[in-house]
């Protein structure tokens, strides 16, 4: 992934907590998920009054990606913060890296945390979920 792209991810994950909808944790959170077409898939968190149909900003990317037919996923930017302030990184929460291990190589998918346009880190599907549960752990031998 070239720097330009990574710049690209990130402006595109920050515009997206325009549109998060959180009037219950006010912690809003963006998305952009870079497919192997070159298609960016955006998301953000949209919360729920009975709280647990809450959707994370990653599961809205990709949920979004897989509707339209595409399964393929090189990386995805994470952004996040109270009222949208970005202060901290935002890693993807225990079911958004079960989601992305269903249709990421955790060896190659890349997730980009950034806390701004200069200020990020990469890392690998693998890195985040260690002996990670997916779709080869079903296949008949
Ligand atoms: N959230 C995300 O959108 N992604 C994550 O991986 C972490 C948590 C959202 C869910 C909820 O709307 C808010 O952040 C606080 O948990």
């Amino acid at each position: 992934m070239s720097e330009t792209q990574i710049q690209e991810l990130i402006e595109t994950a920050i515009a997206q907590l325009a549109f998060s909808y959180t009037p219950y944790s006010h912690f809003k959170v963006g998305a952009a998920l870079l497919a192997k077409n070159g298609q960016i898939y955006t998301g953000c968190n949209i919360e729920n009054a009975a709280y647990t149909p809450t959707n994370c900003a990653e599961r809205t990317a990709v949920f979004k990606a897989v509707s339209e037919g595409i399964r393929e996923f090189e990386a995805i930017c994470i952004v996040g913060g109270p009222d949208g302030e970005l202060l901290d990184y935002t890693p993807p929460c225990g079911v958004c890296r079960q989601v992305m291990m269903e249709f990421c190589h955790p060896d190659e998918f890349q997730i980009i945390l950034a806390k701004g346009k200069d200020d990020y880190r990469i890392y690998k599907l693998k890195d985040l979920m260690p002996q990670g549960f997916g779709p080869g752990n079903l296949e008949e031998r």
